[in-house]
């Protein structure tokens, strides 16, 4: 091992946090700089009319690869681990969802989705990709290798989100993966909650793992960035799929994108302590029914977690005791300390209500009260948990 090198050790398994400080960096290719630059690029030239006819160049244009991309591409597959064959960039994490979709469907196929899943992919299924001939169907999340009985002669693709982003379902991936592989489907999965630092998706079956970058990896909501990384077997179609659509990320945002990477672990590892602090300050709350946090002995996903999870980030459910709505507005609109807006991810904490109970199509979702999701940002626990308690002294006012 030499500096040189970019300080790696040969053959040594890197820890995750030290992956993120160091994947994508190669310091003595850029004069010794700790960053890789950020390359504002659309032409590259060539020296001769011969090189220009042989495309003799490690980069071809600008929407193609620089070594800006490159560096973040690198980063994100050394912390996905040895499973990850590569890495496609992409503008939003929705974008990363719609590019992975279109790359293993044509038409004629079928694709399972779970009911859990972040609406706007719901939305992109049953608009887009039923424009193109791709027929969705909505399974239970908690199916696990029920999934076999769904399966039809043309399904080609199974889609996960683990645990669901507004509702806390785990699902058993190694599960779903293998009746999926057994029957000739890929296993494509929404891997933001988790990032690939606490759930190493490849590892566990899944062929193409989706990122939001937008949320943890810019960690702090100033950047739209999504990711996709693939194995082996569909890192080609997911290649010609994105080339082919032209699509590509703005080098500054690539640059956040590298940034919010090497505090990840640190960030990460807050806002699974002080996530699940408030989660269990609020089990003990007699205006709440249930939190809905994985990471939380008495949650229903909890052994699905403990056995595949290396840990939680800061964003949970909690459902509270049948009030009137004006009492959990009167809750929020007292909040000081947690925003209301939507997306997650950043170093601030976030409140917002839901009912998904109109978009199910599969399930009910029927959770005996108001919900609520926290993100659970890097401000002080204590601080964060005062502000709740007088939340609920508004709510009790307001009853
Ligand atoms: C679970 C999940 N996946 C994907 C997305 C989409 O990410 P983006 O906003 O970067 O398009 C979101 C955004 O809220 C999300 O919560």
């Amino acid at each position: 091992m030499t500096k040189a090198d970019g300080g790696k050790p040969a053959n040594t398994e890197l820890k995750p946090d030290t992956k993120v400080t160091i994947g994508g960096r190669n310091p003595f290719a850029h004069h010794g700089y700790v960053n890789t630059p950020v390359y504002h690029a659309s032409t590259l030239l060539y020296p001769t009319a011969e090189d220009f006819l042989a495309r003799r160049n490690r980069y071809s244009y600008g929407r193609r690869g620089t070594p800006t991309s490159e560096a973040l591409e690198k980063a994100i597959q050394e912390i996905e681990g040895p499973a990850c064959a590569g890495v496609a960039l992409l503008p939003s994490g929705l974008a990363a969802i719609s590019a992975a979709l279109i790359s293993v469907l044509q038409a004629g196929d079928h694709v399972l989705v779970t009911d859990s899943v972040y609406a706007p992919t719901r939305k992109f299924c049953d608009s887009v990709l039923a424009r193109y001939g791709v027929a969705t169907s909505y399974y239970d999340p908690l199916v696990g290798s029920g999934i076999a009985s769904l399966m039809q002669p043309n399904t080609r693709a199974v889609f996960t989100e683990a645990p669901g982003s507004l509702t806390f379902e785990m699902q058993d991936i190694p599960a779903i993966a293998e009746v999926a592989h057994g029957r000739g489907a890929l296993v494509l999965m929404d891997n933001t909650w988790a990032s690939p630092l606490y759930f190493k998706a490849l590892e566990k079956g899944v062929d193409l793992s989706i990122q939001s970058g937008t949320k943890y990896i810019g960690g702090h909501s100033d950047l739209m960035l999504g990711a996709v990384s693939a194995n082996q077997e569909a890192l080609a179609r997911l290649k010609d799929t994105v080339f082919a659509m032209g699509l590509c990320v703005g080098p500054d945002d690539m640059n956040l994108g590298l940034r919010g990477l090497r505090t990840l672990a640190v960030r990460l590892a807050r806002h699974h302590q002080s996530g699940i602090a408030v989660a269990r300050w609020l089990e003990q709350r007699p205006e709440v029914l249930k939190v809905l946090h994985p990471a939380l002995p008495g949650d229903p996903g909890h052994a699905i977690w403990q056995r595949d999870f290396t840990g939680a980030c800061g964003l949970f459910g909690v459902v509270l005791k049948p009030v009137r709505q004006e009492a959990v507005l009167a809750l929020l609109n007292t909040l000081t300390l947690y925003g209301m807006g939507a997306s997650w991810g950043g170093f601030e904490s976030l409140a917002i209500p839901y009912d998904v109970s109109s978009l199910r199509t599969a399930t009910n979702w029927a959770p005996g009260g108001p919900s609520l999701r926290l993100h659970i940002g890097l401000e002080d626990v204590s601080d964060l948990i005062a502000d709740l308690e007088r939340g609920f002294a508004a709510l009790a006012a307001a009853k």
